[in-house]
């Protein structure tokens, strides 16, 4: 028994704000920026479009992609740090919106690597047999969270979502191992300075920008190389790699510590930015869509955030 991955979609913001805009807002040049972390555009939500609504949109081009419908759909999990409303769960309003009417519907918080998070998660409530069809969506409004006066973190983010139909049934395809890591001693290198308990705030983003580098970097490879041993996977046998999207320099790091042909990485930083929880659902639609990720390719997933948390995920397409 296996849960396949049987669509993907995704759905960007209309806004495209460029480097060369927030270099009037902000002391910081398209150049700096590219040269840094790769990124040359990012989405921005409009002012009435919520966390949910990207989240509906990716939902229903992933159920279109996998040949399913609301009806089937009977776990929806969402991986947001940026929630419509403090309660309820964002999840709740993305299964109303999309009419289902049956199961489970939950947030799950694990900032960037939020999507990884929730992949493992669907995948064990598959497994286990309490579900049978699931929504996974990674969707956020980072806009909304950031300071637009700090140039080490406003040129960072964007916003987006991404979503896969994960399904269980037997056979090859499907999730085959993950590893999810979290270690709360670093929690302040990235955080948000508010929130209900503790500020009563909304907050901004907060980030020690090289610290997390570091980390990023070391765990990241180290999550790749778990999730691949615990499957009996050698990492050249990977197909594809579709990393979190926060910065162009730690993915060619990554691919040349673990001797990754970066070919074989699939990038949508400059585009995107950092989406958090969308990006790597993003990424793996763009791959999907522009026909590099075909059906029984091997796919390494893998991502860091806030928390810190990071996790990695191997999947038979
Ligand atoms: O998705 C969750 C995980 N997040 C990440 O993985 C992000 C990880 N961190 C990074 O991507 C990078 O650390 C950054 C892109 C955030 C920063 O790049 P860096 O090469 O690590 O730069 P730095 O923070 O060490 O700062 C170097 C200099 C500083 O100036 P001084 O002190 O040397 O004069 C910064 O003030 O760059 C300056 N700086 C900027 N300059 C122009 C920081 N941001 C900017 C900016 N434009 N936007």
């Amino acid at each position: 028994m296996r849960s396949a991955i049987l669509g993907v979609g995704s759905y960007l913001p209309q806004r495209v704000l460029t480097n060369d805009e927030l270099a009037r807002r902000v002391d910081t040049s398209n150049d700096w920026i590219v040269e840094r972390t790769g990124i040359r555009e990012r989405h921005i939500a409009a002012d009435d479009e919520r966390t949910s609504d990207l989240a509906c949109r990716a939902a229903v081009a992933a159920l279109k992609a996998a040949g399913r419908e609301a009806k089937d759909v009977d776990l929806i999990i969402l991986a947001t740090t940026t929630p419509d409303l403090t309660f309820p769960a964002t999840a709740a309003r993305v299964q109303a919106e999309l009419g289902v009417i049956q199961g489970a519907a939950f947030d799950l918080q694990a900032v960037c690597s939020g999507f990884v998070f929730a992949l493992a998660t669907a995948d064990n409530f598959l497994i286990r047999g309490q579900a049978k069809t699931a929504l996974v969506i990674g969707a956020e409004t980072f806009s909304r969270i950031m300071d637009w006066e700090d140039r080490g973190t406003c040129v960072l983010f964007g916003d987006g979502a991404g979503a896969v139909v994960l399904e269980a049934g037997a056979g090859e395809r499907g999730v085959i191992s993950t590893f999810l890591r979290t270690d709360g001693r670093m929690h302040d290198l990235l955080y948000v300075d508010g929130g209900v308990s503790a500020t009563g705030t909304i907050g901004k983003v907060r980030m020690v920008g090289n610290a997390v580098f570091r980390q990023a970097v070391e765990h990241i490879s180290g999550a790749m190389l778990e999730a691949c041993a615990r499957a009996g996977v050698a990492i050249d046998e990977v197909d594809w790699f579709v990393p979190h999207q926060a910065n162009q320099r730690i993915l060619d790091g990554v691919a040349r510590r673990l001797n990754i042909d970066a070919g074989k990485v699939v990038s949508t930083v400059a585009l995107h930015g950092n989406t958090s929880a969308a990006s790597v659902p993003l990424a793996l639609d763009v791959a999907v869509r522009d026909g590099r990720i075909k059906p029984g390719d091997l796919v390494l997933m893998e991502a860091l955030g806030g928390g810190l948390t990071w996790g990695a995920a191997l999947v038979r397409m």
